[in-house]
């Protein structure tokens, strides 16, 4: 697996230390009171996994399954929710997470369907952030690392179902990209 990789971009120690540092942001912005996470599946699962394990607070925990790129290099171009229920948002501060802003569509899409459900703010949190005009107004509250514009892996991020699991966010060599 660690020898598809053509360099890695943010290593395990600079994440730990981005994450200490987004958890007290996001623990000191938000107001008291009931807090709901949602964690866009499956690329922000590891990101989540270690932040919230930050936030010293209340929080009610729920996924959505949602998918844009279907394990591909490129974005479809439509964000299709696959869940069968939403989760129950209606007046709620919610915290959405995911792995990473690229062509905005993701964000812009649940972010926009979580207020049609009623909930009173949405705020988003993203481990990585592509440099690039986005294709839909959208920019996240938190955002862990910007970086240029190519396909990234690991730390959650996968090349067709591959590579979540590695520790850190690495560049695919193309030769892997297949
Ligand atoms: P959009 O374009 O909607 O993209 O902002 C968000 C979703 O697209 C996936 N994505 C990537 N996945 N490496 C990946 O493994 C990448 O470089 C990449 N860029 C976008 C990801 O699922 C994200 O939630």
């Amino acid at each position: 697996m660690q020898n598809n990789i053509e360099r890695v971009l943010v290593d395990e120690e600079l994440i730990r230390k981005r994450l200490d540092t987004i958890a007290k942001e996001i623990e000191t912005d938000f107001p008291q009171g009931p807090v709901i996470v949602i964690i866009l599946l499956k690329g922000a699962l590891v990101f989540a996994a270690d932040l919230l394990r930050r936030i010293p607070r209340e929080l009610s925990i729920e996924c959505l399954n949602v998918a844009s790129y279907h394990g591909g290099v490129e974005s479809s171009g439509n964000v299709d929710f696959l869940d069968l229920h939403f989760p129950e948002v209606e007046g709620a501060h919610v915290l959405l997470l995911d792995d990473i802003l690229d062509t905005g569509r993701t964000l812009a899409a649940v972010k926009k369907r979580l207020l049609e459900e009623g909930a009173t703010a949405v705020h988003t949190a993203v481990l990585l952030s592509k440099d690039k005009t986005r294709a839909e107004e959208v920019e996240a509250d938190y955002i862990g690392f910007e970086i240029g514009d190519e396909f990234v892996v690991g730390y959650g991020l996968d090349y067709k179902g591959k590579y979540r699991n590695l520790p850190y966010v690495g560049v695919l060599k193309l030769s892997a990209a297949v």
